[in-house]
């Protein structure tokens, strides 16, 4: 398995799959740090939802109803769904589709789908920016 990165787990329970951590041994890929463009702007209208693969990882880009964009990782902190797989924006908020808990263009959960106090929780977002009708993610490996 030279080369590839193994995701273990302790095994007593279910884990968040960002709970999953890299076993030590793995060896990162040769990737440069910089700027990757993901996608063209136009994929991206107020409201839309994409998923896109950033070295061999997925990545949710959003654009707000107001046109604010956002780059994050797709995991749902609460029990880890996949933003990009029936995510929805609504209004300035990415909403989960399991529970529908609502982060706001920070990563903050603003809301949750049972109208009870939001927890402290928060995605993982990364900087994004947009140049010439595309978008562009940074990669760092740190
Ligand atoms: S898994 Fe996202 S709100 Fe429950």
């Amino acid at each position: 398995m030279s080369g590839l990165t193994r995701y273990v787990h302790d095994d007593s329970g279910p884990a968040r799959a960002d709970a999953l951590t890299a076993t030590a041994t793995a060896t990162a890929l040769p990737y440069p740090d910089g700027w990757f463009c993901l996608a063209f702007s136009d994929e991206l209208p107020p409201g839309g939802v994409l998923t896109r693969t950033l070295m061999g990882e997925e990545v949710v880009l959003f654009r707000t109803r107001g046109g604010v964009l956002r780059a994050v990782r797709p995991y749902c902190p609460h029990l880890g769904a996949h933003l990009g797989a029936g995510g929805a924006v609504e209004g300035e908020n990415i909403v989960c589709p399991f529970h529908r808990f609502a982060f706001d263009t920070s990563g903050t959960c603003v809301a949750t789908g049972y109208g009870l106090q939001p927890p402290k929780a928060a995605l993982t977002r990364y900087d994004v920016c947009e140049v010439n009708s595309s978008v562009y993610v940074w990669r760092h490996a740190l």
